[in-house]
């Protein structure tokens, strides 16, 4: 069988016009039925009246016939009595005699109508049929006639439902009318009110296909004052808890990202020293160099291994971040280790390195910083063509600045804002061509600010470029 696919509109008005048609037609039948037995009581009430008068008029007419006995006198003055009567009471009139032959009909036809009543009145009841005779409607009433007690005959009255019908034709127009009036309405009342609980229902649907291809920031604002406005509400909820949901997902995912660049970048540093040292050692004569050199690739190898020790905890923890670990460093050491680092790149660079360091106490994470001073120098040499690095450290107010400053080609004054942020185009390019990732500065930014302090870059293009690295002295 075919599923007949109906939209809640046509269902309420289906349903509205299945309830509705019935009782009118229910109304309707039992109206005109309840008029019709009226009408037709009124005139059995009327004729049951006419019928007493009837028989008292016909008695006082045989008292006064005193030649003839009761029954011939019913028989010979029938005729005129009927007459007489249809010309009072204006309807055709009959009289029957005791055996249920006619006596007189006021109209002359003589047509011989049906005489169940006749027969029943002849026994001494009165009696109706209501029939239809040439096209319209009559009761046929019945009375017996009697004498001192004895049943000469009965009369018939013929009585016309004109004027009742009349009504109950008229009655079956009107409300004929109104039922048709009452659909009507009601249909129109009904399409009203079921696009008031489908206009809802539709703006639901449309909210919730947006909400289906990610457009999340969709609210469905609903005031019905029903069902609907509350599940409305609902939803909206769910909406805001899976718009939530899936923010707190991306952030997820974008603070892995950082994680994975970050961690990229803090391997490379030691990896890069141990492959410089490596390299240079078969071009070292001197032993005490080549021992040197093998001490720092140890160091930065155990570095390493300190590394990916720490991300195996925080990836068993379960944690996508680096914690800065801070602890009291004198950061005079710490620049030491890094120009140690970088010393045998910037010699073969011909850079010459200044130092205008002192000794320090600081609450630093020590690796981290070093970091952050190895990125800055390797970008020196790397980027900047100096010829050479001043490596500069100052006290001002609360703060220790560690200046690296070269006399290289500079930095663009629009691409100075740019470097801290991880995603930059003109960043990119001159990283990659040199071997870059471009997140160097802005890992070291945030390192920085993990420490509570900061990092600037000024530049003035071909000619020098600072980067302060800044380290507050309070905790
Ligand atoms: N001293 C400098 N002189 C000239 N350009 C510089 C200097 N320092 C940084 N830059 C520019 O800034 C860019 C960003 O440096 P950053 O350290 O963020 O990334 P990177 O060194 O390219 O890559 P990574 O450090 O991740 O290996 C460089 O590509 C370079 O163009
Ligand atoms: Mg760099």
């Amino acid at each position: 069988m075919k599923k007949v696919n109906l939209k809640i509109k046509d269902k309420i008005m289906l349903m509205n016009m299945g309830i509705l048609i019935p009782v009118i037609t229910f109304i309707y039948i039992i109206t005109i039925n309840n008029l019709y037995s009226n009408v037709i009581k009124s005139s059995i009430d009327f004729l049951t009246k006419e019928s007493y008068n009837t028989q008292l008029y016909i008695e006082n007419y045989i008292e006064k016939d005193q030649d003839l006995d009761a029954e011939t006198s019913f028989i010979n003055k029938g005729p005129l009595i009927n007459t007489y009567l249809a010309n009072k009471l204006n309807f055709r009139t009959q009289i029957y005699d005791k055996t249920g032959n006619i006596l007189s009909d006021s109209v002359m036809n003589n047509l011989n109508l049906y005489n169940e009543d006749i027969t029943d009145s002849i026994n001494g009841n009165k009696a109706y049929v209501v029939k239809k005779i040439d096209g319209n409607m009559y009761v046929l009433f019945s009375s017996p006639i009697y004498f001192k007690n004895v049943t000469l005959g009965c009369i018939r009255y013929i009585y016309p439902l004109h004027s009742g019908q009349e009504i109950i034709n008229n009655m079956f127009v009107i409300m004929g009318i109104i039922a048709c009036l009452s659909v009507f309405i009601s249909w129109i009342l009904s399409r009203l009110f079921s696009e008031k609980i489908a206009g809802p229902i539709k703006e639901l649907k449309i909210v919730s296909e947006k909400i289906a291809k990610g457009e999340y920031d969709n609210k469905i604002e609903i005031e019905s004052g029903d069902e609907i406005e509350d599940f409305a509400k609902t939803f909206n909820l769910t909406t805001e808890s899976i718009k939530n949901y899936i923010e707190s997902l991306k952030e997820e995912k974008q603070k892995q990202k950082n994680f994975l660049d970050n961690v990229t970048h803090e391997l490379k540093t030691p990896l890069t020293a141990i492959i410089g040292y490596s390299e240079l050692i078969p071009r070292l004569e001197n032993k005490k160099d080549v021992e040197d050199s093998l001490i720092y690739i140890k160091k930065e190898g155990r570095r390493l291994l300190k590394l990916v020790e720490e991300l195996l905890e925080l990836s068993k923890i379960g944690k996508a971040e680096f914690n800065v670990d801070r602890n009291g460093n004198n950061l005079c050491e710490v620049i030491e280790e890094a120009l140690n680092v970088i010393q045998l790149r910037a010699k073969k660079y011909d850079i010459e390195i200044i130092k205008e360091i002192f000794d320090t106490n600081l609450f630093i994470d020590k690796d981290k910083t070093k970091q952050v001073i190895l990125n800055v120098l390797d970008n020196a040499i790397k980027y900047s063509e100096c010829t050479s690095i001043i490596v500069k450290m100052e006290e001002k107010d609360s703060c220790v600045i560690l200046s690296i400053i070269d006399d290289g080609i500079g930095i663009e004054k629009n691409h100075l804002d740019k470097l801290f942020e991880p995603i930059n185009g003109v960043k990119k390019v001159n990283s990659i061509s040199k071997n870059g990732n471009g997140l160097g500065l802005c890992i070291c930014k945030e390192i920085m600010k993990k420490q509570n302090g900061d990092i600037e870059i000024y530049s003035e293009e071909k000619k020098w470029t600072s980067v302060k690295i800044i380290f507050r002295k309070s905790y």
